[in-house]
């Protein structure tokens, strides 16, 4: 392991950098590992999925504010509680609802991760949903722009990690080009090390790290080198996996499907930092949900968003609709529960 840089961020050290490096594989690790990102198709049944995507609408119409499924004419920010950037939710309750760890205990998509990792004792992230519902005005010009990467520069460096988590996303509805969705620039997980070792990295100033976004023009460096900017596509049940080292975005639909999402991360239990382990007790217990990745430097997620009719922060942002149930099962996943 290379020395410490003094502006590197207190990263704990890394033990699974080279986890991709063992190929070929013969399943979706070797998309993952080449490309950045795979389509894990069918982890959950497309009939399944739809039932998701049916409890998620539910969910919104379930806060009373005249959000109708069926009525595009209350598809709008004065009948939903608050989102951001077209449609993501991560407050009222949603990382600890039952639909949304329904999805997590999802055989096919625990499989997925198991696969990668090589354990079954996973301990999942409690991240958000996105409801994207067609028709909206588009994104002002300041939002529809932030490629990023949800990892730290400094992952590519002290620890030399090719490979930190896989970042999911199992889609619940018909996905195509116009029906918006994950951005990626495929092919830069494996140029991301060389990026930053060539640009330099930003100095860390203290707060949370696995967070990196990137100016339009900077992506001419990828394109000069291979990267290509693509839309994913999925059918209902299909999980996108994309490594943390791929850059990305969403963007909304501009068809006449809404787009049902939920972001699942699952790791090695044994990963886990004493602080990892507060903070997801915490969100837990309280219902709240996580940043994306299970260990080493998860954060609870706490925003207070603000309804455009009042300037007031939303009454209902800590409502809790549809708590899960704690089953052994869910505490494991959850990380409260030693396997
Ligand atoms: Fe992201």
């Amino acid at each position: 392991m290379a020395s410490i840089d003094p502006h590197a961020p207190p990263l704990p050290h890394f033990p699974h950098a080279d986890l991709l490096d063992h190929g070929p594989y013969g399943d979706f690790r070797d998309a993952l590992k080449k490309d950045g990102y795979v389509v894990v198709k069918g982890a959950i049944p497309r009939e399944r999925a739809l039932e998701y995507r049916d409890r998620l609408h539910g969910w919104l119409e379930s806060f009373g504010r005249g959000y109708n499924r069926n009525d595009p004419s209350t598809f709008s920010q004065a009948h939903l509680p608050v989102y951001s950037r077209g449609g993501m939710y991560n407050s009222y309750g949603i990382g600890q609802e039952q639909a949304v760890w329904d999805i997590r205990l999802e055989p096919g998509v625990r499989k997925a991760f198991e696969t990668i990792w090589g354990t079954d004792k996973l301990v999942s992230s409690m991240d958000s949903a996105t409801i994207m519902l067609p028709g909206q005005p588009p994104l002002p010009p300041s939002l529809r722009q932030w490629k990023h990467v949800d990892l730290s520069p400094w992952r590519t460096a002290n620890n030399a990690a090719n490979f930190f988590v896989a970042q999911g996303l199992v889609n619940l509805n018909d996905n195509g080009p116009d029906d918006g969705g994950l951005l990626v620039m495929k092919g830069s997980s494996e140029l991301l090390k060389q990026y930053f070792e060539e640009t330099g990295r930003p100095k860390y100033e203290g707060g949370k790290y696995d967070w990196h976004t990137f100016e339009e023009e900077e992506m001419d460096w990828f394109f000069e080198r291979g990267c290509e900017w693509l839309k994913v596509c999925a059918e209902p049940g299909d999980l996108i996996l994309w490594s943390s080292h791929t850059i990305h975005q969403n963007c909304p639909p501009r068809g006449s499907r809404d787009r049902v999402v939920t972001y699942v991360c699952q790791g090695p239990a044994e990963l886990m930092t004493e602080e990892d382990k507060a903070v997801r007790k915490r969100a837990f217990e309280e219902g709240y949900s996580t940043s994306h990745a299970p260990f080493h430097g998860t954060w609870l997620v706490d925003r207070q968003p603000i309804r455009e009719e009042t300037g007031k922060v939303d009454p209902d942002y800590r409502t809790h609709k549809n708590p899960v149930e704690k089953t052994d099962a869910v505490k494991r996943l959850a990380g409260v529960l030693p396997y």
